[in-house]
């Protein structure tokens, strides 16, 4: 038996990818999913990369050199093409940005040195700059995985909109105002397995799992 490490103190997070390795019994019996309170790891894991990949990267790695263990990191963006496909890579930190980040791209070492803002006040930035523009959106996560020394990566992305207002209370994040694409509800208003069935985590965790289950893993 394998212990696989989650790199991520989001406990949402790792609720999803719990509910997704748990649907593959073949799987659990070859590894275990640790966290990083059972490797007695409080502090932030640096994230400070440009890209998806390289957050997942960065975060993954800093766990593996740190406890040499072989783990996992998700790094999730929302992709608003009206808004030039930001905040991206800068979702969490997005009511940090300066006024023309959406305009530019304009991202300040004093807006990245800043605690990461509240869910609320990131979807309040995003509805107030949506204002009159096209609402289409779409999540892409990447998952860094480290085993056996080895990196390998896996993808996935959900389509949708960028609700006028927010609609639900389940979930984090955006969930509240992004509806995806041939569904009714947000992602707030899905329960944990619906949301993995369709969800840009849950997709690239299926990669993933795809992937463990075909690799030896001794
Ligand atoms: P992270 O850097 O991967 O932790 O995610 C960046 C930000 O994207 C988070 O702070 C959330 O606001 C948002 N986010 C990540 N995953 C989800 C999701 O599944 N639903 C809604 N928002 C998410």
């Amino acid at each position: 038996m394998k212990t696989l490490y989650i790199a991520t103190h989001n406990a949402h997070k790792t609720e999803e990818i719990r509910s997704v390795f748990g649907k593959f019994p073949a799987l659990m019996r070859q590894y275990t999913l640790g966290n990083l309170s059972e490797l007695n790891f409080h502090q932030e894991i640096p994230e400070t990369a440009g890209t998806l990949e390289g957050n997942a990267l960065q975060k993954a790695m800093f766990i593996h050199e740190k406890y040499k263990v072989d783990c996992f990191a998700d790094d999730t963006g929302l992709e608003v093409p009206a808004l030039g496909h930001r905040p991206g890579v800068y979702s969490a930190r997005y009511a940090n940005m300066p006024e023309e980040f959406e305009e530019t791209g304009l991202v300040t070492p004093q807006s990245l040195s800043l605690p990461d803002p509240t869910f609320e006040q990131n979807m309040d930035r995003l509805l107030a700059h949506l204002q009159g523009k096209p609402r289409q959106a779409r999540f892409r996560t990447v998952i860094c995985l480290i085993l056996n020394g080895q990196t390998y990566y896996f993808e996935g992305s959900a389509e949708g909109e960028i609700l006028l207002e927010k609609q639900g209370i389940r979930g984090f994040g955006y969930d509240p105002v992004f509806r995806p694409t041939g569904f009714d509800k947000t992602f707030a208003e899905l329960n944990l397995e619906e949301k993995n069935s369709i969800s840009h985590r849950g997709k690239a965790l299926a990669a993933l799992t795809a992937f463990l289950e075909k690799t030896d893993n001794r």
